[in-house]
């Protein structure tokens, strides 16, 4: 049995993760005006893989028996200083969703929820992935090469 705490903590969590798709459409849009289609496509393609962990988050509180809740998303940018502002925003945001799912982690531990603690296992380990990619990205741009060359190395660090 699912508690009201993990419940109420998932569903914001699936709003965060729609928010998150909507932030990397704004990268994506941002990247277009740039004329930098290789960056586009590659936001584009973080943008579906955050409502893919949307859904997996909803999945789980229908299968659970859980009422879901969507809330309205906040308005996102689309508009940055630079594409390294844009990937430090990317990363600063996966820290962020990386400490919320630790601490949602903690909560179903806490409460001896073996279910939804295993559940959660999957993001945990997705973030690894995410954070070390927004953390390679990251260090590319601060080594000044050209956005538009960095493109070329985007399809082995986008796609995992
Ligand atoms: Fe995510
Ligand atoms: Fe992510």
């Amino acid at each position: 049995m699912i508690s009201q705490t993990l419940k109420d903590m998932l569903n914001e969590q699936l709003t965060r993760e729609l928010t998150a798709s909507q932030q990397y459409l704004g990268m994506a849009a941002y990247s277009g005006a740039q004329n930098l289609e290789g960056w586009q496509a590659f936001f584009e393609r973080q943008s579906e893989e955050e409502r893919g962990h949307a859904l997996k988050i909803f999945h789980f509180l229908v299968e659970v028996g859980a009422p879901v809740k969507l809330s309205a998303l906040p308005e996102v940018k689309s508009e940055y200083a630079s594409l390294l502002e844009a990937t430090q925003a990317a990363l600063a945001y996966e820290q962020k969703v990386t400490r919320e799912f630790q601490a949602m982690a903690q909560a179903a531990l806490e409460e001896k929820d073996h279910t939804t603690y295993q559940f959660l296992q999957w993001y945990l380990e997705e973030q690894i992935e995410e954070e070390s990619l927004f953390g390679r990205l990251v260090a590319l741009l601060e080594s000044g090469l050209n956005p538009f060359l960095a493109e070329s190395l985007l399809s082995k660090g986008g796609e995992k």
